[in-house]
């Protein structure tokens, strides 16, 4: 069984100043998804459908008098229904191109205690996958049983780990707008080097929130969250969605370019 994780900035345009689809990406995305050939389940990032609404209401920030306690409750609507509309529009793109794709919304059954998930049954995923389907999950924002911040926002990347935990995956697939891990920010110095395999005693000079557009912590929210898959014995790997091709041939379980965790 492999888990598909698609980074929100692959499928929206990340840094909009409202919800925006990258439609071109999606479109070629889905169609390269269809030719999966093994159990799946998708988990999609949220984009410029989470991220935009996470940060305005500040949702998983201490709560502070009441006015700031309703204005949250207002930021959890927001959120839970733009991240549900673009879980909407990917499952009927994935329709589109043959796949048997059903939307399941995180917030549904997922309580986080201080930001990592603290309840979530996975059986009816199971029976999902059992049953030919792909379920279809996402970022999302959640309740939280610590009373200081009530409600939190759950990353694609914390849902593979546990969803690959939980289910036993044998692959976990990350792709986002980058090749991989790279020895510094290929965006900045040019003279970056791709790394192939990263282990636990893998320097980096990543910093936590490299990407300001990003609440979930960037590449290296996505690290840590790996590398403690990584200690459960199940291996993951960085590739990037905006290479045409990439996804199809990890998905059919061919060699793709990018940096494996292990
Ligand atoms: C974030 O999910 C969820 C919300 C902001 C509601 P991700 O952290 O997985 O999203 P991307 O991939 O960075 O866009």
């Amino acid at each position: 069984m492999i888990i598909l994780k698609i980074g929100g900035s692959a499928l929206t345009i990340k840094d909009a100043d409202k919800p925006t689809i990258d439609e071109v990406n999606l479109d070629r995305i889905a169609q390269e998804v269809s030719a999966y050939n093994e159990d799946m389940v998708i988990v999609h990032g949220a984009g410029s459908y989470g991220h935009i609404y996470a940060k305005k209401f500040g949702i998983g920030d201490v709560i502070g008098n009441v006015n700031d306690h309703l204005y949250k409750l207002e930021g959890l609507c927001r959120t839970q229904a733009s991240v549900q509309l673009l879980n909407y529009i990917v499952v009927e793109k994935l329709h589109e191109k043959g796949v048997p794709a059903i939307g399941i919304k995180p917030s549904s059954f997922i309580v986080t205690d201080n930001k990592r998930i603290a309840v979530c049954d996975t059986k009816i995923i199971k029976q999902y996958i059992d049953n030919g389907f792909v379920p279809v999950l996402y970022g999302d924002a959640v309740l939280d049983y610590n009373d200081y911040i009530k409600f939190a926002i759950i990353s694609g990347d914390q849902l593979i780990t546990y969803l690959a935990k939980e289910l036993k995956a044998d692959r976990v697939i990350l792709s986002s707008d980058v090749d991989g891990i790279y020895t510094d920010n290929p965006k900045i110095n040019p003279e970056a080097k791709l790394i192939d395999i990263v282990t636990k005693d893998t320097k980096l000079t990543l910093t936590e929130n490299e990407d300001q557009a990003d609440v979930t912590g960037g590449m290296g929210g996505k690290i840590k969250e790996l590398l403690q898959l990584a200690e459960e014995g199940i291996e993951s790997q960085i590739i990037n969605a905006e290479t045409p091709g990439n996804i199809k041939l990890a998905v059919s379980g061919q060699e793709v370019k990018g940096t494996i965790i292990k």
